[in-house]
């Protein structure tokens, strides 16, 4: 799958975005190693805090179908600036996705490709857990 059919599933998912409180519509497509696509919209909620966005829709919704390991995940949002995860959705990607590529769209459909390790660098992990010391 090419980075230009990732961003047609990404702008379609953002259609379905649920954000009446920021007016702001994200959507993510997220590609797996075995070729399937997921995608996610941000869905907001009266109580704020319980929002969720795009990347974590897309994630949250592959991995509850089983899946494990992914190969890209490209956002779209209608802003001129390039849009780029939430601290949040950073972790929760370093986490389930740790050498995925990310890609950061802006309005214009232009692209910029990113590691995890250019968001989140030095990140939290399964390695820091007390449960994994001898
Ligand atoms: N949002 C996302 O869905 N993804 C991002 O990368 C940044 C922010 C959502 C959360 C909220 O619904 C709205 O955008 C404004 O923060």
């Amino acid at each position: 799958m090419q980075n230009n059919d990732l961003y047609q599933e990404a702008v379609k998912a953002k259609e379905k975005s649920f954000s009446p409180y920021s007016k702001f519509r994200v959507g993510a497509a997220l590609l797996t190693k075995s070729g399937s696509v997921y995608t996610g919209c941000n869905i907001e909620n009266s109580s704020y805090s319980l929002t969720i966005c795009a990347e974590r829709t897309a994630l949250f919704k592959a991995v509850s179908e089983g899946e494990k390991s992914f190969s890209k995940i490209l956002i779209v949002s209608d802003a001129n600036d390039f849009i780029s995860p939430c601290g949040a959705c950073r972790q929760v990607i370093s986490d389930l996705a740790s050498d995925i590529e990310i890609i950061l769209t802006n309005v214009q459909g232009e692209m910029q490709s990113k590691k995890v390790d250019d968001l989140l660098p030095f990140a939290f992990g399964k390695a820091n857990l007390l449960t994994n010391r001898e």
